[in-house]
């Protein structure tokens, strides 16, 4: 028998098969999945953005954690792929998927949850961090682990990911995904917390 939490959504599988028509290699692996359902799930009201929709595959599995008073909006610049990732989504009017870039997300912000995943990550990170509402949660997937403080990637500081751990508006954390991969997980500080105890 399958166990609840290994069991792959329907929508997934069918995100899936979109990718494998399409020869989309990007997908999100269902160890990301479970986390990006988990935290769609802790925001049942709220605005849940994903740059970077590629076949929908991680949209799917924001969208088995979505709250019926929630809304779930994912942009892909390739025009092809939203157009097929789109299909996956038709029948729920609380999903929609742009073609674009990445900045068309902003007219729906603040998110409750981000999932950056195309789009942002590198080119404005800062800008990635001001779309969080307060308590949002931003989740960056597709790092190395790494042994060191500050963490390195190819001998290098990770100047990138050191800055989302490391930012002041964020209580972040690194979590492994599977032995060899790993995501930032961060939620944004409300702005009492940025004036210190008191
Ligand atoms: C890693 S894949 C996305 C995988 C998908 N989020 C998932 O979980 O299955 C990254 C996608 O982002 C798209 N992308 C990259 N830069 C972008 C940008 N600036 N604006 C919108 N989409 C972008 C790429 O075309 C690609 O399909």
């Amino acid at each position: 028998m399958i166990m609840e939490e290994r069991a792959v959504p329907s929508r997934v599988v069918a995100a899936e098969r979109v990718a494998y028509e399409a020869g989309f290699k990007g997908s999100s692996i269902p160890e990301v999945g479970r986390l990006l359902r988990l935290a769609a799930a802790a925001k049942p009201h709220g605005v849940i953005a994903e740059s970077g929709t590629g076949s929908g595959v991680g949209t799917a599995w924001l969208h088995s954690g979505l709250g019926a008073g929630a809304r779930l909006v994912t942009v892909e610049r390739e025009e092809g792929l939203a157009r097929r990732a789109a299909g996956v989504f038709a029948d729920d009017d609380r999903v929609s998927v742009l073609t674009g870039s990445w900045r068309l997300l902003e007219r729906y912000a603040p998110f409750d949850v981000f999932f950056c995943d195309g789009g942002g990550k590198r080119d404005d990170p800062e800008r990635v961090v001001e779309l969080l509402a307060p308590g949002g949660l931003l989740i960056l997937d597709d790092f190395t682990p790494s042994p060191h403080w500050p963490p390195r990637f190819g001998g290098e500081v990770d100047e990138l990911r050191l800055f989302y751990l490391t930012h002041p508006a964020l209580n972040a954390t690194e979590v492994l995904t599977t032995p060899v991969s790993s995501a930032v997980v961060a939620a944004r500080r409300h702005w009492r917390d940025r004036r210190g105890p008191s």
